[in-house]
Protein backbone atom coordinates (compact mmCIF):
# COMPACT_ATOMS: atom_id res chain seq x y z
CA UNK A 1 0.00 0.00 0.00
CA UNK A 2 1.13 3.37 -0.68
CA UNK A 3 0.73 6.39 1.66
CA UNK A 4 1.60 10.03 1.57
CA UNK A 5 0.43 13.59 3.09
CA UNK A 6 -0.52 16.59 1.60
CA UNK A 7 -1.58 19.84 2.21
CA UNK A 8 -4.95 20.70 0.65
CA UNK A 9 -8.06 18.14 0.00
CA UNK A 10 -7.57 17.39 -4.04
CA UNK A 11 -10.54 18.49 -6.06
CA UNK A 12 -11.27 15.59 -7.78
CA UNK A 13 -11.07 11.80 -6.10
CA UNK A 14 -12.98 9.21 -5.78
CA UNK A 15 -13.45 9.02 -2.08
CA UNK A 16 -13.17 11.50 0.06
CA UNK A 17 -13.03 10.16 3.89
CA UNK A 18 -12.78 12.30 6.97
CA UNK A 19 -12.96 11.78 10.35
CA UNK A 20 -15.68 12.72 12.46
CA UNK A 21 -15.61 13.43 16.37
CA UNK A 22 -19.24 13.56 17.99
CA UNK A 23 -20.29 16.92 19.06
CA UNK A 24 -17.78 18.92 16.53
CA UNK A 25 -18.48 20.38 13.12
CA UNK A 26 -17.41 17.80 10.72
CA UNK A 27 -14.31 19.00 8.73
CA UNK A 28 -13.38 17.94 4.77
CA UNK A 29 -11.84 20.82 3.70
CA UNK A 30 -13.15 24.02 2.32
CA UNK A 31 -14.06 22.66 -0.81
CA UNK A 32 -16.66 19.93 0.18
CA UNK A 33 -18.04 22.20 2.85
CA UNK A 34 -21.29 22.62 0.97
CA UNK A 35 -21.75 18.94 0.54
CA UNK A 36 -20.70 18.15 4.62
CA UNK A 37 -23.38 20.52 5.16
CA UNK A 38 -25.76 18.18 2.81
CA UNK A 39 -24.89 15.04 4.29
CA UNK A 40 -25.17 16.23 8.17
CA UNK A 41 -28.79 18.08 7.42
CA UNK A 42 -29.90 14.36 6.59
CA UNK A 43 -29.39 13.05 9.96
CA UNK A 44 -27.76 10.34 8.79
CA UNK A 45 -24.26 11.37 9.41
CA UNK A 46 -22.89 8.51 12.32
CA UNK A 47 -20.59 9.96 14.67
CA UNK A 48 -19.91 6.82 17.28
CA UNK A 49 -16.76 4.85 17.31
CA UNK A 50 -16.03 3.14 13.96
CA UNK A 51 -19.40 3.99 12.46
CA UNK A 52 -18.91 4.24 8.65
CA UNK A 53 -21.20 7.10 6.60
CA UNK A 54 -20.98 7.19 3.18
CA UNK A 55 -22.64 9.94 0.98
CA UNK A 56 -22.81 10.27 -2.87
CA UNK A 57 -22.58 14.25 -3.34
CA UNK A 58 -23.08 15.21 -7.46
CA UNK A 59 -19.98 16.49 -9.09
CA UNK A 60 -15.77 15.82 -8.57
CA UNK A 61 -16.00 13.79 -5.23
CA UNK A 62 -18.59 11.19 -6.23
CA UNK A 63 -18.21 9.54 -2.84
CA UNK A 64 -17.88 11.12 0.54
CA UNK A 65 -17.64 9.51 3.24
CA UNK A 66 -17.38 9.99 7.26
CA UNK A 67 -15.06 7.84 9.85
CA UNK A 68 -16.97 8.08 13.78
CA UNK A 69 -14.11 8.85 16.25
CA UNK A 70 -16.67 9.11 19.10
CA UNK A 71 -16.76 11.87 21.56
CA UNK A 72 -13.25 14.02 22.43
CA UNK A 73 -12.50 12.74 25.34
CA UNK A 74 -12.64 9.66 24.13
CA UNK A 75 -9.97 10.52 21.20
CA UNK A 76 -6.18 7.84 21.61
CA UNK A 77 -3.45 7.03 19.55
CA UNK A 78 -5.27 3.55 19.52
CA UNK A 79 -8.51 5.32 18.11
CA UNK A 80 -6.57 6.67 15.30
CA UNK A 81 -5.18 3.68 14.65
CA UNK A 82 -8.37 1.76 14.53
CA UNK A 83 -10.36 4.28 12.70
CA UNK A 84 -7.41 4.88 10.27
CA UNK A 85 -7.76 1.06 9.09
CA UNK A 86 -11.44 1.02 8.89
CA UNK A 87 -10.47 4.06 6.17
CA UNK A 88 -8.37 1.60 4.27
CA UNK A 89 -11.29 -1.36 4.47
CA UNK A 90 -13.83 1.20 3.42
CA UNK A 91 -12.07 2.44 0.62
CA UNK A 92 -11.45 -1.67 -0.18
CA UNK A 93 -14.65 -2.55 0.47
CA UNK A 94 -15.99 0.13 -2.41
CA UNK A 95 -13.48 -1.27 -4.81
CA UNK A 96 -11.59 2.38 -4.89
CA UNK A 97 -7.94 2.14 -5.37
CA UNK A 98 -6.91 5.77 -5.11
CA UNK A 99 -8.66 7.17 -1.35
CA UNK A 100 -8.34 10.53 0.33
CA UNK A 101 -8.26 10.81 4.42
CA UNK A 102 -9.20 14.10 5.93
CA UNK A 103 -7.89 14.15 9.11
CA UNK A 104 -9.25 17.74 10.88
CA UNK A 105 -7.03 19.51 13.95
CA UNK A 106 -10.63 18.13 16.29
CA UNK A 107 -9.61 14.54 15.37
CA UNK A 108 -7.06 15.18 17.24
CA UNK A 109 -8.28 15.76 20.75
CA UNK A 110 -5.17 15.57 23.69
CA UNK A 111 -3.09 13.64 21.64
CA UNK A 112 0.37 15.68 20.05
CA UNK A 113 0.58 15.95 16.28
CA UNK A 114 3.67 12.82 16.05
CA UNK A 115 1.82 10.44 18.57
CA UNK A 116 -1.60 11.08 16.00
CA UNK A 117 0.93 10.79 12.46
CA UNK A 118 2.35 7.37 13.52
CA UNK A 119 -1.19 5.99 14.61
CA UNK A 120 -2.62 6.90 11.12
CA UNK A 121 0.06 5.87 9.01
CA UNK A 122 -0.18 2.46 11.59
CA UNK A 123 -3.43 2.49 11.23
CA UNK A 124 -3.47 2.34 7.06
CA UNK A 125 -0.60 -0.21 6.77
CA UNK A 126 -1.25 -2.92 9.23
CA UNK A 127 -5.52 -2.71 8.18
CA UNK A 128 -4.19 -3.13 4.86
CA UNK A 129 -1.97 -6.43 5.61
CA UNK A 130 -3.06 -9.52 4.69
CA UNK A 131 -1.09 -12.75 4.37
CA UNK A 132 -0.76 -14.23 0.96
CA UNK A 133 -0.97 -17.65 0.82
CA UNK A 134 0.09 -19.64 -1.88
CA UNK A 135 -2.86 -20.17 -4.36
CA UNK A 136 -2.81 -22.30 -7.10
CA UNK A 137 -4.41 -19.39 -9.05
CA UNK A 138 -3.02 -15.83 -8.66
CA UNK A 139 -5.18 -13.38 -6.11
CA UNK A 140 -6.79 -10.67 -7.61
CA UNK A 141 -4.85 -7.15 -7.08
CA UNK A 142 -6.66 -5.56 -4.07
CA UNK A 143 -8.39 -2.25 -4.12
CA UNK A 144 -7.66 0.58 -1.53
CA UNK A 145 -4.03 0.68 -1.45
CA UNK A 146 -3.28 4.37 -2.19
CA UNK A 147 -4.05 6.87 0.51
CA UNK A 148 -3.89 10.40 0.69
CA UNK A 149 -3.98 12.07 4.39
CA UNK A 150 -4.88 15.37 4.16
CA UNK A 151 -3.85 16.93 7.70
CA UNK A 152 -5.96 20.51 8.62
CA UNK A 153 -4.62 20.18 11.79
CA UNK A 154 -1.85 23.24 13.70
CA UNK A 155 1.37 21.30 13.44
CA UNK A 156 2.09 20.12 10.16
CA UNK A 157 5.76 19.42 10.77
CA UNK A 158 4.92 17.04 13.39
CA UNK A 159 2.32 15.09 12.35
CA UNK A 160 4.73 14.68 8.81
CA UNK A 161 7.74 13.51 11.37
CA UNK A 162 5.36 11.13 13.07
CA UNK A 163 3.46 9.54 9.90
CA UNK A 164 7.18 9.28 8.62
CA UNK A 165 7.88 6.99 11.96
CA UNK A 166 4.97 5.53 11.58
CA UNK A 167 5.30 4.21 8.04
CA UNK A 168 8.41 2.94 8.89
CA UNK A 169 7.43 1.15 11.74
CA UNK A 170 4.11 -0.44 10.14
CA UNK A 171 6.33 -1.28 7.45
CA UNK A 172 8.83 -2.99 9.68
CA UNK A 173 5.66 -4.80 11.49
CA UNK A 174 4.51 -6.23 8.18
CA UNK A 175 7.72 -7.47 7.28
CA UNK A 176 7.84 -9.62 10.88
CA UNK A 177 3.84 -10.77 10.36
CA UNK A 178 4.99 -11.82 6.68
CA UNK A 179 7.90 -14.16 8.63
CA UNK A 180 5.55 -15.09 11.48
CA UNK A 181 2.85 -16.22 9.12
CA UNK A 182 4.82 -18.47 6.72
CA UNK A 183 4.56 -22.01 8.12
CA UNK A 184 7.51 -24.56 9.37
CA UNK A 185 8.59 -25.94 6.16
CA UNK A 186 9.12 -22.19 4.71
CA UNK A 187 10.16 -20.52 7.97
CA UNK A 188 13.00 -22.59 8.59
CA UNK A 189 16.49 -21.04 10.86
CA UNK A 190 18.33 -21.05 7.16
CA UNK A 191 15.16 -18.88 6.13
CA UNK A 192 15.06 -16.44 9.09
CA UNK A 193 19.14 -16.43 8.39
CA UNK A 194 18.16 -15.14 4.72
CA UNK A 195 15.71 -12.50 6.16
CA UNK A 196 18.30 -11.30 8.73
CA UNK A 197 20.90 -10.91 5.43
CA UNK A 198 18.17 -8.84 3.53
CA UNK A 199 18.42 -6.45 6.28
CA UNK A 200 22.54 -6.00 5.61
CA UNK A 201 23.41 -2.54 4.07
CA UNK A 202 22.67 0.95 5.06
CA UNK A 203 24.88 0.72 8.25
CA UNK A 204 23.52 -3.02 9.30
CA UNK A 205 25.99 -5.71 9.31
CA UNK A 206 24.74 -9.35 9.55
CA UNK A 207 26.54 -12.34 10.67
CA UNK A 208 25.17 -15.72 10.82
CA UNK A 209 26.83 -18.38 12.99
CA UNK A 210 26.36 -22.04 11.58
CA UNK A 211 26.87 -25.27 14.10
CA UNK A 212 30.05 -25.50 13.74
CA UNK A 213 30.66 -22.00 15.18
CA UNK A 214 28.08 -22.60 18.24
CA UNK A 215 29.97 -26.02 18.70
CA UNK A 216 33.17 -23.89 19.26
CA UNK A 217 31.42 -21.75 21.51
CA UNK A 218 30.11 -24.55 23.69
CA UNK A 219 26.61 -22.98 22.96
CA UNK A 220 25.65 -27.00 23.95
CA UNK A 221 22.37 -25.61 25.31
CA UNK A 222 21.05 -24.54 21.92
CA UNK A 223 22.74 -27.51 20.31
CA UNK A 224 20.95 -29.83 22.71
CA UNK A 225 17.58 -28.22 21.49
CA UNK A 226 18.32 -28.04 17.71
CA UNK A 227 19.76 -31.84 17.42
CA UNK A 228 16.48 -33.34 16.90
CA UNK A 229 15.63 -31.63 13.80
CA UNK A 230 17.33 -32.08 10.16
CA UNK A 231 16.70 -28.42 9.98
CA UNK A 232 20.76 -26.65 11.31
CA UNK A 233 20.29 -24.13 13.90
CA UNK A 234 21.60 -20.69 13.05
CA UNK A 235 22.87 -17.71 15.02
CA UNK A 236 22.11 -14.32 13.81
CA UNK A 237 23.67 -11.22 14.83
CA UNK A 238 22.61 -7.97 13.28
CA UNK A 239 24.37 -4.99 14.20
CA UNK A 240 23.13 -1.41 13.85
CA UNK A 241 24.67 2.18 14.67
CA UNK A 242 28.17 3.12 16.57
CA UNK A 243 29.26 4.13 19.69
CA UNK A 244 30.75 2.92 23.23
CA UNK A 245 27.08 2.00 24.40
CA UNK A 246 25.60 -1.19 23.57
CA UNK A 247 22.27 -2.67 23.79
CA UNK A 248 21.28 -5.91 22.72
CA UNK A 249 17.86 -7.20 21.65
CA UNK A 250 17.83 -10.50 21.69
CA UNK A 251 14.75 -12.92 20.25
CA UNK A 252 13.73 -16.66 21.15
CA UNK A 253 13.33 -18.02 16.88
CA UNK A 254 11.64 -21.67 17.24
CA UNK A 255 10.58 -22.12 13.40
CA UNK A 256 8.54 -24.61 14.94
CA UNK A 257 8.44 -26.05 18.32
CA UNK A 258 6.93 -30.29 18.83
CA UNK A 259 8.01 -30.41 21.67
CA UNK A 260 10.73 -32.36 21.04
CA UNK A 261 10.72 -35.96 23.49
CA UNK A 262 8.26 -34.50 25.60
CA UNK A 263 5.98 -33.54 22.64
CA UNK A 264 3.05 -31.51 22.57
CA UNK A 265 -0.50 -32.45 22.39
CA UNK A 266 -1.84 -32.60 18.63
CA UNK A 267 -4.45 -29.66 19.29
CA UNK A 268 -3.51 -26.62 17.57
CA UNK A 269 0.55 -27.87 17.79
CA UNK A 270 0.13 -26.16 14.15
CA UNK A 271 0.32 -22.91 16.03
CA UNK A 272 4.01 -23.50 16.95
CA UNK A 273 5.08 -21.84 13.31
CA UNK A 274 4.63 -18.71 15.95
CA UNK A 275 7.30 -19.77 18.00
CA UNK A 276 9.51 -17.51 16.19
CA UNK A 277 7.56 -14.08 17.04
CA UNK A 278 10.59 -12.94 19.16
CA UNK A 279 12.45 -13.35 16.35
CA UNK A 280 10.30 -11.91 14.54
CA UNK A 281 10.28 -8.81 16.73
CA UNK A 282 13.83 -8.31 16.52
CA UNK A 283 14.33 -8.79 12.63
CA UNK A 284 11.51 -6.22 12.58
CA UNK A 285 13.05 -3.87 14.12
CA UNK A 286 16.24 -4.25 11.94
CA UNK A 287 14.11 -3.75 9.38
CA UNK A 288 12.90 -0.31 10.30
CA UNK A 289 16.45 0.69 11.28
CA UNK A 290 17.08 -0.40 8.04
CA UNK A 291 14.34 2.33 7.13
CA UNK A 292 16.07 5.10 8.70
CA UNK A 293 14.01 4.99 12.06
CA UNK A 294 16.70 6.43 13.73
CA UNK A 295 18.35 8.34 11.49
CA UNK A 296 19.02 11.74 12.20
CA UNK A 297 18.57 11.63 15.59
CA UNK A 298 22.47 11.56 16.91
CA UNK A 299 23.07 8.61 18.72
CA UNK A 300 25.34 7.19 20.47
CA UNK A 301 24.52 3.73 21.06
CA UNK A 302 25.14 0.63 19.33
CA UNK A 303 22.23 -1.78 18.28
CA UNK A 304 22.80 -5.56 18.46
CA UNK A 305 20.42 -7.84 17.93
CA UNK A 306 20.88 -11.85 18.22
CA UNK A 307 18.45 -14.27 17.47
CA UNK A 308 18.38 -17.64 18.47
CA UNK A 309 16.39 -19.76 15.16
CA UNK A 310 16.62 -23.53 15.79
CA UNK A 311 13.50 -26.02 15.24
CA UNK A 312 12.31 -28.54 18.56
CA UNK A 313 11.86 -31.99 17.31
CA UNK A 314 11.47 -35.43 18.39
CA UNK A 315 13.87 -36.74 16.05
CA UNK A 316 16.28 -39.75 16.41
CA UNK A 317 18.90 -37.14 17.81
CA UNK A 318 17.10 -35.47 20.08
CA UNK A 319 17.78 -35.03 23.56
CA UNK A 320 15.75 -36.07 26.26
CA UNK A 321 14.31 -35.58 28.95
CA UNK A 322 17.15 -35.77 32.18
CA UNK A 323 19.75 -34.90 29.87
CA UNK A 324 22.46 -32.45 31.30
CA UNK A 325 24.22 -29.48 28.71
CA UNK A 326 26.33 -27.49 29.28
CA UNK A 327 25.38 -23.61 28.25
CA UNK A 328 28.67 -21.38 26.84
CA UNK A 329 28.50 -19.29 29.95
CA UNK A 330 29.29 -22.77 31.91
CA UNK A 331 26.09 -23.22 33.46
CA UNK A 332 24.64 -26.92 33.45
CA UNK A 333 21.47 -27.34 32.78
CA UNK A 334 19.66 -29.99 33.78
CA UNK A 335 16.68 -30.58 30.76
CA UNK A 336 13.94 -31.59 32.85
CA UNK A 337 11.49 -31.09 29.70
CA UNK A 338 12.96 -30.82 25.84
CA UNK A 339 9.53 -28.78 25.45
CA UNK A 340 10.53 -25.96 27.87
CA UNK A 341 13.29 -25.39 24.88
CA UNK A 342 12.76 -21.54 24.35
CA UNK A 343 14.60 -20.06 27.49
CA UNK A 344 17.09 -22.98 26.53
CA UNK A 345 18.37 -21.42 23.15
CA UNK A 346 18.11 -17.90 24.76
CA UNK A 347 20.60 -18.84 27.65
CA UNK A 348 23.32 -19.49 24.65
CA UNK A 349 22.14 -16.38 22.45
CA UNK A 350 22.46 -14.16 26.17
CA UNK A 351 25.58 -15.76 26.90
CA UNK A 352 26.84 -14.63 23.51
CA UNK A 353 25.39 -11.17 23.66
CA UNK A 354 27.17 -10.62 26.93
CA UNK A 355 30.52 -12.13 26.38
CA UNK A 356 30.90 -10.43 22.51
CA UNK A 357 28.60 -7.19 23.19
CA UNK A 358 29.42 -6.31 26.87
CA UNK A 359 25.72 -4.79 26.66
CA UNK A 360 24.81 -1.64 28.73
CA UNK A 361 21.00 -3.15 28.52
CA UNK A 362 19.90 -6.55 27.34
CA UNK A 363 15.97 -7.08 26.76
CA UNK A 364 15.09 -10.94 24.97
CA UNK A 365 11.36 -11.12 23.68
CA UNK A 366 10.03 -14.87 23.59
CA UNK A 367 6.92 -16.26 23.04
CA UNK A 368 8.11 -18.41 26.22
CA UNK A 369 5.39 -19.78 28.27
CA UNK A 370 1.47 -21.19 27.91
CA UNK A 371 0.91 -19.47 31.17
CA UNK A 372 1.74 -16.13 30.22
CA UNK A 373 -1.61 -16.68 27.91
CA UNK A 374 -3.34 -18.12 31.31
CA UNK A 375 -2.33 -15.38 33.29
CA UNK A 376 -2.44 -12.33 31.05
CA UNK A 377 -4.27 -13.16 27.86
CA UNK A 378 -3.44 -12.11 24.55
CA UNK A 379 -3.68 -8.50 25.08
CA UNK A 380 -1.29 -7.91 27.37
CA UNK A 381 2.92 -9.14 27.10
CA UNK A 382 4.23 -10.00 30.54
CA UNK A 383 7.69 -8.54 31.48
CA UNK A 384 10.28 -8.99 34.06
CA UNK A 385 13.78 -8.58 34.65
CA UNK A 386 16.24 -7.46 37.42
CA UNK A 387 16.24 -3.45 36.20
CA UNK A 388 13.35 -1.57 37.27
CA UNK A 389 14.43 1.21 35.21
CA UNK A 390 15.03 -0.60 32.20
CA UNK A 391 11.18 -2.41 33.24
CA UNK A 392 9.82 0.90 33.40
CA UNK A 393 11.21 2.35 29.96
CA UNK A 394 9.83 -0.61 28.40
CA UNK A 395 6.02 -0.12 30.16
CA UNK A 396 6.44 3.50 29.26
CA UNK A 397 7.44 2.74 25.54
CA UNK A 398 5.16 -0.04 25.17
CA UNK A 399 2.00 2.75 26.60
CA UNK A 400 3.28 4.65 23.51
CA UNK A 401 3.10 2.10 21.04
CA UNK A 402 -0.44 0.77 22.43
CA UNK A 403 0.93 -2.24 23.34
CA UNK A 404 0.67 -2.97 26.83
CA UNK A 405 3.16 -5.05 28.97
CA UNK A 406 2.49 -5.85 32.27
CA UNK A 407 5.31 -6.65 35.33
CA UNK A 408 5.69 -9.72 36.55
CA UNK A 409 7.70 -10.21 39.97
CA UNK A 410 10.80 -11.92 40.21
CA UNK A 411 12.70 -12.59 43.16
CA UNK A 412 14.95 -14.59 44.86
CA UNK A 413 12.53 -17.24 45.63
CA UNK A 414 11.87 -18.09 42.45
CA UNK A 415 15.43 -18.53 40.96
CA UNK A 416 16.01 -20.76 44.10
CA UNK A 417 13.32 -23.09 42.67
CA UNK A 418 15.59 -23.66 39.41
CA UNK A 419 18.48 -25.23 40.61
CA UNK A 420 18.74 -28.57 40.06
CA UNK A 421 20.05 -31.91 42.06
CA UNK A 422 21.85 -33.16 38.30
CA UNK A 423 23.10 -29.69 37.29
CA UNK A 424 23.51 -26.13 38.06
CA UNK A 425 20.44 -25.49 36.71
CA UNK A 426 17.20 -27.43 36.06
CA UNK A 427 15.00 -25.71 32.93
CA UNK A 428 11.51 -25.97 34.25
CA UNK A 429 10.59 -25.42 38.01
CA UNK A 430 8.24 -28.03 39.89
CA UNK A 431 4.76 -28.68 39.14
CA UNK A 432 4.15 -28.06 42.99
CA UNK A 433 5.40 -24.18 42.65
CA UNK A 434 2.91 -22.97 39.91
CA UNK A 435 4.59 -19.48 38.51
CA UNK A 436 5.45 -21.02 34.80
CA UNK A 437 6.11 -17.79 33.32
CA UNK A 438 8.11 -16.36 36.10
CA UNK A 439 10.04 -20.01 36.10
CA UNK A 440 10.99 -19.24 32.47
CA UNK A 441 12.23 -15.55 33.47
CA UNK A 442 14.18 -16.55 36.06
CA UNK A 443 15.90 -19.40 34.35
CA UNK A 444 17.03 -17.17 32.15
CA UNK A 445 18.30 -14.67 35.05
CA UNK A 446 20.86 -16.76 35.56
CA UNK A 447 22.23 -15.69 32.37
CA UNK A 448 21.53 -12.29 31.94
CA UNK A 449 23.83 -12.30 35.49
CA UNK A 450 24.34 -8.80 36.33
CA UNK A 451 23.56 -7.04 33.13
CA UNK A 452 20.76 -4.72 33.40
CA UNK A 453 17.80 -6.90 31.43
CA UNK A 454 14.09 -7.31 31.09
CA UNK A 455 12.23 -10.06 29.83
CA UNK A 456 9.14 -9.85 27.58
CA UNK A 457 6.77 -13.37 27.53
CA UNK A 458 5.23 -12.49 24.21
CA UNK A 459 3.72 -15.75 24.30
CA UNK A 460 -0.12 -14.53 24.84
CA UNK A 461 0.51 -11.33 22.61
CA UNK A 462 1.93 -12.62 19.25
CA UNK A 463 -1.54 -14.27 18.03
CA UNK A 464 -4.35 -14.89 18.69
CA UNK A 465 -5.97 -11.61 20.17
CA UNK A 466 -8.70 -10.01 19.57
CA UNK A 467 -9.35 -9.15 15.88
CA UNK A 468 -9.12 -5.18 16.37
CA UNK A 469 -9.20 -3.41 12.35
CA UNK A 470 -5.18 -3.16 12.24
CA UNK A 471 -4.88 -6.17 13.38
CA UNK A 472 -7.37 -9.24 11.74
CA UNK A 473 -5.58 -13.18 12.97
CA UNK A 474 -2.76 -14.61 12.44
CA UNK A 475 0.73 -13.24 13.75
CA UNK A 476 0.22 -9.51 14.85
CA UNK A 477 3.76 -8.47 14.59
CA UNK A 478 3.99 -7.99 18.19
CA UNK A 479 6.71 -5.61 19.87
CA UNK A 480 8.31 -3.80 17.08
CA UNK A 481 6.74 -0.66 17.65
CA UNK A 482 7.34 -1.08 21.39
CA UNK A 483 10.78 -1.65 20.48
CA UNK A 484 11.27 1.08 18.38
CA UNK A 485 9.39 3.48 21.32
CA UNK A 486 11.72 2.24 23.52
CA UNK A 487 14.55 3.12 21.72
CA UNK A 488 13.68 6.32 20.42
CA UNK A 489 13.08 7.08 24.08
CA UNK A 490 16.75 5.88 25.74
CA UNK A 491 18.10 9.20 26.33
N1 LIG B 1 6.54 -22.20 22.77
C1 LIG B 1 6.04 -22.67 24.00
C2 LIG B 1 5.18 -21.64 24.72
C3 LIG B 1 3.87 -21.30 24.07
C4 LIG B 1 2.74 -21.98 24.43
C5 LIG B 1 3.79 -20.27 23.18
C6 LIG B 1 1.52 -21.64 23.87
C7 LIG B 1 2.57 -19.93 22.60
C8 LIG B 1 1.44 -20.62 22.96
C9 LIG B 1 7.18 -23.05 24.93
O1 LIG B 1 8.32 -23.53 24.32
C10 LIG B 1 6.67 -24.14 25.79
O2 LIG B 1 6.41 -25.19 25.29
N2 LIG B 1 6.55 -23.87 27.09
C11 LIG B 1 6.05 -24.82 27.98
C12 LIG B 1 6.90 -24.75 29.23
C13 LIG B 1 6.66 -25.89 30.18
C14 LIG B 1 7.19 -27.18 29.59
C15 LIG B 1 7.38 -25.57 31.46
C16 LIG B 1 4.61 -24.49 28.27
O3 LIG B 1 4.23 -23.33 28.31
O4 LIG B 1 3.81 -25.42 28.44
MN1 LIG C 1 8.20 -25.63 24.00
ZN1 LIG D 1 8.62 -22.90 22.38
Amino acid sequence: MKIRIQRAVPSRADLVLAFVVDGERPDAGKGLAAAVAAAKATGDLKLSFRNVSLFHPRGSVPRLGFIGLGKGKELSTERLRRAAAVAQATAEDCGIDRFVLVVGQQALGKTDAAAAGSALAEGLLLGAYRYEPPKKDKSKPRKGQDCTVVFLGSDTAAFARGFALGEIAARATVFARDLENQPSNVCTPAALASAAKSLAGGGIRVKVLERRDMQRLGMGSLLGVAQGSAKPPKLLVLEYGKGKDTVCVVGKGLTFDTGGISIKPAAKMDEMRYDMCGAGAVLGLFHALRHGALAGAARNTRIVGVVAAAENMPGPAAQNPGDVVRAMDGHTIEVLNTDAEGRLVLADAIAYARKFHQPKQLVDLATLTGAVVVALGHEVAGIMGNDQKLIDALIAAGKQADEPLWQLPLWDVHKEQMKSKFADLQNINGPQHGNGSIAGGAFLGYFAGDTPWAHLDIAGTAYGGNSKDYYKAGAAGTAVRTLLRWLLGRR
